[in-house]
């Protein structure tokens, strides 16, 4: 939620901050696309200058080409998701002092700043905007003025460790002083922040891709951390402005990662590299007998010998993974494993032990009710395990340790990569821990593990294969006003998340449950043409629920619903009862969300398509959820 970026460099002054800023923003915008801004400074300057306006990055960049502006040595960029005020000039980042000498902008909530505001105003202090990241800027120039007064020169990296020692709430801040315009200072309390260390220039970021085209070289900034970052200098204080341990990383992607290519859409992109996404989160992960290898993880074996129970902590499409983990490691491991949406664990008062395990999945990282979560947990005396897909980010930092996923960066806002990525190291765990606590023959898990390879080739062949029928079905559903998902065992997670895609982008209102479920209630809600889709177990294997799943498609057939199945190749009994079927490879059932989910997302995405929305970035939504 809401896109930062950051650069210090170029003197004299040029055009080079603007272009870091513009680049970075268009890579962040996935973070947010209410509204956009800059702001730079440059020795002799004033005021700061800026320029913001309401909507896409495109509507920025269009006004800045009619009226440009000037060259700078530094500047700050800030791409929008409205919280606090509705999406307008007014309320878009950056928001200036009250002398125009300091601008910020800002990711978070800044809870106390009604109190704040009150206070300037009583003081004569003026708004524009009703947003508290204006409170922020008029604190923090008059905090800065103070500093100049008593110290006889400027020194904005002391004033903003100054007003971030006051805020409440949540906050990622950037500052520019046009007093000191070699510098940008920056603050984070729960909200992301790292830098890009380059040569002769250094960068900030709410992520690495802000800056990946320009330097793989980071630094994470950890909770309440204060950093200055110049031409050739970077210093990382707490909140009061003692040194603290720096934590540099590489990041492991190339900027080409983050760009479209020649994809019509992201989503697109990122489905289409599900096989890669599938088979780097296995990378390395075995050895050459196929034992598991997670040294990574920095968990003594003991320790997890130890574990009596598994809770699984996540939002959204995570936690859908997390319920497909639930069945595979259960039957593995032989330990309960509960799956919890971040948010209710988070308030109630859940029966946590030093036994228990509690595995938070964020692609993100940066999910505020993950992040809550992970932390009650802790406070309880549980370790916390974080499957991640971003370096740096919070989650894996505050958790005691993390097995991240390979996918790459992921910039659509509906994920797709990174839930099957997710699933695929759930599973490595699985596997891990029924090798350490025995509770599988190594030629069991080893048979898994070469199932398991074979899951990006039979991904590829869906891709290959179904684009026609899904396109069929979804413009055969276009008109519907609402879905229905249905599925049984790791099918349920897959539907639901088959609906989740649906009603993400393409606005529909859809249903997802277990099949089982039909006849307790939502069946009443089957009509003439009504399109429901159902994921069909395997036959093979005499699988009791596959019988169970037909009747389930016989029984809304019967009331007139227009019928999309999900299926294994060989399934003739299924051709007799759907009016279309998405055909998958065979495969183990545990493993087969891998493959039923891919339909399901390319149905989603050609719903969207066909009516015309934005499949990248969907109404009211951030690809990073970075408040509660
Ligand atoms: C759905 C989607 C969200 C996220 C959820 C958690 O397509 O992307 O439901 O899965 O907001 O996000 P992370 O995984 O970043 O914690």
């Amino acid at each position: 939620m809401c896109g930062i970026v950051g650069y210090a460099g170029s003197t004299p002054a040029c055009s080079k901050p603007l272009e870091v800023c513009l680049q970075g923003l268009s890579r962040l915008e996935y973070r947010g696309y209410d509204s956009a801004g800059v702001a730079l400074s440059a020795p002799g300057m004033q005021r700061v200058a800026v320029r913001k306006k309401e909507g896409r990055l495109d509507n920025l960049v269009q006004s800045i080409d009619q009226t440009p502006l000037p060259d700078a040595t530094v500047g700050i960029g800030h791409t929008r998701w409205a919280t606090n005020g509705a999406p307008s000039d007014e309320n878009a980042h950056p928001h200036l002092s009250q002398n125009e000498k300091v601008a910020i902008i800002h990711n978070g909530i800044i809870e106390n700043a009604p109190q704040i505001k009150q206070e300037l105003l009583s003081e004569g202090y003026t708004f524009d905007s009703v947003t508290d990241t204006e409170v922020a800027a008029k604190l923090l120039g008059k905090v800065a003025d103070e500093v100049i007064a008593e110290t006889g020169h400027p020194d904005i990296f002391e004033a903003l460790r100054r007003v971030a020692r006051t805020f409440e709430g949540t906050f990622t801040i950037l500052a520019t002083d046009c007093r000191q315009p070699d510098v940008v200072v920056g603050a984070r309390h729960d909200s992301p922040l790292v830098v890009g260390l380059g040569e002769g220039e250094n960068f900030l970021g709410s992520d690495v891709a802000a800056f990946v085209a320009y330097t793989k070289q980071a630094l994470e900034l950890g909770q309440d951390e204060a950093v200055q970052i110049s031409a050739d200098s970077v210093t990382v204080t707490d909140f009061f402005g003692n040194d603290v341990e720096l934590r540099p990383f590489t990041v492991d992607w190339d900027a080409s990662a983050s760009e479209k290519g020649g994809w019509a859409s992201f989503m697109d992109k990122e489905i289409h590299e599900q096989p890669q996404a599938v088979a780097d989160t296995l990378l390395g992960r075995f050895n050459l007998t196929g034992d598991l290898n997670l040294d990574e993880v920095r968990i003594d074996e003991d320790v997890f010998r130890s574990i009596d129970k598994i809770i699984v902590i996540a939002c959204g499409t995570a936690a859908y993974a997390g319920m497909v983990a639930k069945y595979a490691i259960e039957h593995w491991v032989r330990i309960p494993v509960e799956v919890e949406l971040a948010h209710e664990f988070r308030y109630r008062d859940p029966i946590l032990t030093p036994r228990t395990l509690v595995v938070a999945i964020s692609q993100s990282g940066e999910t505020m009710d993950t992040l809550m979560a992970l932390r009650h947990a802790r406070e309880q005396g549980s370790r916390v395990l974080a499957i991640c897909n971003t370096q740096g980010s919070s989650i894996p930092r505050e958790s005691d340790a993390v097995l991240y996923t390979h996918a790459g960066p992921e910039i659509a806002v509906a994920s797709t990569k990174a839930f099957v990525a997710q699933i695929v190291a759930a599973y490595v765990l699985g596997l891990y821990f029924a090798q350490v606590k025995g509770t599988m023959y190594h030629d069991e898990i080893r048979k898994i593990v070469d199932e398991l390879r074979a899951m990006p080739a039979k991904i590829q062949h869906v891709l290959d294969t179904q684009g026609e029928s899904v396109r069929e079905a979804a413009e055969h559903s276009l008109d519907a006003e609402s879905f229905l998902f249905l599925g049984r065992h790791v099918g349920y997670p897959v539907a639901m998340e088959g609906a989740l895609k649906l009603k993400e982008i393409a606005y529909t209102f859809t249903e997802g449950f277990a099949a089982g479920e039909l006849k307790h209630g939502p069946i009443a809600l089957v009509d003439e043409g009504e399109p429901v889709v159902i994921i069909v177990p395997p036959a093979r294997g005499r699988n009791v629920l596959h019988a169970k799943v037909i009747s389930a498609i016989e029984e809304v057939r019967a009331r007139g619903a227009y019928t999309i199945a999900v299926a294994e190749e060989g399934d003739d009994d299924v051709r007799d009862y759907a009016d279309v079927v998405f055909w998958r490879p065979q495969c183990p059932t545990l493993l087969s969300p891998l493959v039923d989910v891919i339909p399901l997302q390319l149905f989603a995405m050609n719903m969207a398509e066909l009516k015309g929305l934005d499949v990248d970035k969907p109404r009211n939504l951030a690809k990073s959820v970075t408040v509660e």
